[in-house]
């Protein structure tokens, strides 16, 4: 991770706490350049690296990156293979700029359902990373927004059925805090690449009040400099929370 000039321009006033993004698009980068889908995958892990550091140097304080949804389990195999090998390659090649960066690295979504390997790299690198107080990057790995409220609602009932919580008590925090995202600020900012203007099932508890930003170049081709325009571009907004503006 390289410190960065650019940044520079950005102080931290107003900076989002928290950006999610939608990396989508590797597909299309790949077909434009008639290349195979994997192709546009390494590309896109290779911009995952430049945005988790711009992020980083930003003084942003969580980064949470959609790097595969419940649905992507249904695409070809050798495609989820090199996916998940991708990911592995991350967890090495990034694990010491991790740690000397003070990055906290956590996960959500079905973390036992990735392969075992992943797993204990996760283990590992979460472990060590705990205590550290920069950025958090928080990886939505076999994740889905639905499959996220459907966990949420049985540890719920759990607790209702042993007396730990009573049916009144429910409220709005309590379902908060029974998502994979407990203890975690929601997100401020959600910006999707690739230009489709859908959610796809991202977090859809927790980005009631994001700002939306769609951003038509594809995951690929995503840089630091777009991703700082973008922030300067949250900051000009106004956000409400659905009252009036003071
Ligand atoms: C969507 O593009 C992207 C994904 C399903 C996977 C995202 C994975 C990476 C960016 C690389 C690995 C991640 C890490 C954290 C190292 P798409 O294939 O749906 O694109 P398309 O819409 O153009 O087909």
């Amino acid at each position: 991770m390289k410190s960065d000039n650019n940044c520079l321009s950005i102080n931290s006033d107003k900076l989002p706490m928290h950006v999610a993004i939608i990396m989508d698009g590797n597909g299309r980068w790949a077909k434009k350049k008639l290349k195979n889908r994997i192709e546009g995958h390494k590309k896109g892990a290779a911009a995952v690296r430049d945005i988790v550091s711009a992020a980083g140097n930003i003084g942003i304080n969580i980064l949470t990156l959609y790097a595969f949804s419940t649905e992507n389990w249904q695409r070809p195999r050798t495609e989820v293979n090199a996916l998940m090998k991708l990911l592995e390659n991350f967890f090495i090649s990034e694990r010491d700029n991790i740690i000397k960066n003070k990055v906290k690295l956590q996960v959500i979504g079905q973390i036992w359902k990735m392969p075992k390997n992943i797993q204990a790299f996760i283990k590992e690198l979460a472990d060590i990373t705990e205590k550290n107080t920069g950025l958090i990057l928080n990886l939505a790995l076999s994740y889905g927004g639905r499959e996220d409220i459907l966990s949420a609602f049985k540890k719920i009932i759990k607790k209702i059925k042993s007396d730990k919580l009573k049916p009144d008590e429910i409220n709005e925090e309590t379902i908060s805090s029974h998502l994979y995202t407990a203890g975690l600020a929601e997100p401020d900012l959600l910006i999707r690449t690739g230009g489709e203007m859908r959610v796809s099932n991202f977090l859809l508890w927790q980005i009631a009040y994001s700002e939306l930003y769609i951003s038509k170049t594809l995951w690929p081709d995503f840089n630091k400099e777009e991703f700082f325009e973008i922030i300067k571009a949250f900051r000009l907004r106004e956000r409400r929370f659905g009252k009036v503006a003071e």
